[in-house]
This record gives C-alpha cells, structure tokens and sequence, in this order.
C-alpha cells in the first residue's frame, strides 16, 4: 500500500527561484533562508519518497478569473512549467503519475469532493518554487509529481475547514492506493504577505510564529479562521495559508515536527519551511 511518508510546507516566493537560478545560496541576503532548507533536503534524501502531491495555488497560468475551479488535480502524464510574469526560467518538466492522479480522483469525489480533472496542467511558481528548494532539476526532477490546485485568487476561495477537510480525504485516498509507494504532501504558500495597495509590504511576524505552532497540534483552531480574519493579520495574499491545511487534514491526528525555520522578510513575504512526519 501507499504511506504518506511526510508533509512539507513552505512558502513559494518567485525571488527564490530566481536566487537558485542565479547561486546566489550564499548571498548574505539569501544565506539564511537557504541554510534554513538544508535539513528539509537532507530529511527529503533520506525518506526517497516515490511521489509528491504537491498543494499549491495557480497565479494566472493555467488558471485565470475567467474560469477558476476551487480544487484541480493533475492527471497527466507530464507537466511543463512557464513564467506567469516573474522572470523564472523554465525548468525540467515533472514527470506526472497518471494512475495515482486517477486513484486519487476515484476515492475523493466519491468522498464529496468535487475536483476539476486536469488532463493538460501548466504549473507556475506556486508548484516550483517549492520543489526547487527540494531538489534540483537538473538532469531530472528524483520524484513523480502531482498538482492539486487551490484557489486562493478570486473570491470566494475556499474555508480553511473546507481545506483541511479536502486533506482529510486526499490522505485517506492516498493511505488507500494498492501499490506500494512513498508519498510526501506538500502545503504550499504563505505566509503573511500583501503585495498590492495601501498595505503592499505587511507582514506579521507574530501571526506567522503562532500559525507555525498551531499547525502541530491546534489546527482546529487555525480552521476557525474566517476569510476577513487571515487578511487582516496575514496580508491579503496570507490568504495562501489555507493550503497549508490541506496538507496538515492528510497527515492525520498527530505529527512529528521534524524541522522548522522561519525567515523575514524574503522578498515580500514571511518565509516558513516546516517537515512532518504522522506520529
Ligand atoms: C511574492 C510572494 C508570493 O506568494 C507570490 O505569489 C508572489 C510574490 C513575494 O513575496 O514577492
Ligand atoms: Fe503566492
């Protein structure tokens, strides 16, 4: 059977993608934070997983405000990534599982929820930066890939009980596939940020911190945030962080904190990277 082998959740700046492309890991700006992915990347080698569903939001790739499903998984065989507008290069395609996409698709709509099957996904900053900080993509990504798309861009995005509830299932469905292969969930996004009007540059520190900690073993709390209340204290691309639930939903009761860093600011944004494992 498939084991859900761990959960990362980082955010995705576009700046970091441009820093990897440029090496600038030892930059005094960026040493931090790419020090602060090292243990996540040792702990990725040592579990090997097979697979990774990756949780992330579209930003007007592959998705646009003319039609904009709230949850979209990947089915294909192959996904090319392209730039949505932040100077990224193009990276080695990911390989896609079309079988696991399909499994995943038969236990959660059955389940209630209600996925936009992609047969054809372009994926953009959102899916790789997060994986780029994982590995490398050269000569080829190490690990099959599954988009699962979130809307977090147009009104009215999901709860983030709706999230960690998709998470629920999607864990299940994936605890339930016949073959045995590793699977790591990744929640993407976050963390407080607000890129545009009269509170471009916000961040909170102390939010972040506390979501970091609630995201262990209070999640429910985190759920009970409503809309309004994330952007007011995250920003109102903080809104992002509901995808970190869904991830959090499919890990199950307990987690093992395996490693944390938080950094600030990176670009415009509060930058966390956590690892966990189910207890
Ligand atoms: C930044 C953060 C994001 O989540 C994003 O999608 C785009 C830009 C930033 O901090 O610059
Ligand atoms: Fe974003």
């Amino acid at each position: 059977m498939a084991q859900i082998v761990g959960g990362v959740i980082t955010s995705h700046i576009p700046a970091i993608g441009n820093a990897i492309t440029n090496k600038l890991q030892e930059d005094p700006y960026w040493k931090p934070l790419f020090d602060g992915y090292a243990k996540a990347r040792e702990w990725m080698e040592s579990v090997e997983p097979d697979i990774v569903v990756v949780v992330y939001n579209d930003h007007g790739l592959n998705f646009f405000l003319d039609k904009m499903p709230t949850f979209a998984i990947g089915a294909a065989s192959e996904y090319h990534n392209a730039d949505e507008g932040w100077g990224l290069a193009t990276l080695h395609s990911f390989e896609g599982d079309i079988e696991f996409s399909w499994h995943l698709i038969e236990k959660m709509i059955p389940a209630g929820i209600d996925l936009t099957i992609c047969q054809e996904m372009l994926i953009d900053h959102g899916f790789i930066v997060p994986m780029s900080v994982m590995w490398s993509h050269l000569p080829a990504w190490p690990v099959k890939a599954v988009p699962f798309a979130v809307n977090t861009v147009l009104m009215p995005v999901p709860t983030a009980q709706r999230c960690f509830d998709v998470g629920v299932e999607l864990g299940k469905a994936i605890a339930s596939y016949p073959e045995d292969k590793k699977v790591v969930i990744f929640g993407t996004g976050g963390m407080s940020h607000q890129l545009s009007g009269e509170r471009a540059g916000f961040i909170n520190k102390q939010f972040d911190r506390a979501y970091m900690d609630k995201i262990i073993d209070r999640p429910e709390e985190l759920c009970r945030l409503t809309h309004t209340e994330l952007i007011q204290q995250a920003g109102a691309e903080g809104i992002e962080l509901i995808m970190w639930l869904v991830m959090r939903g499919a890990l199950g009761k307990s987690v093992n904190v395996v490693h944390r860093n938080y950094e600030l600011p990176i670009s415009n944004t509060g930058s966390g990277i956590m690892v966990m494992e189910q207890a």
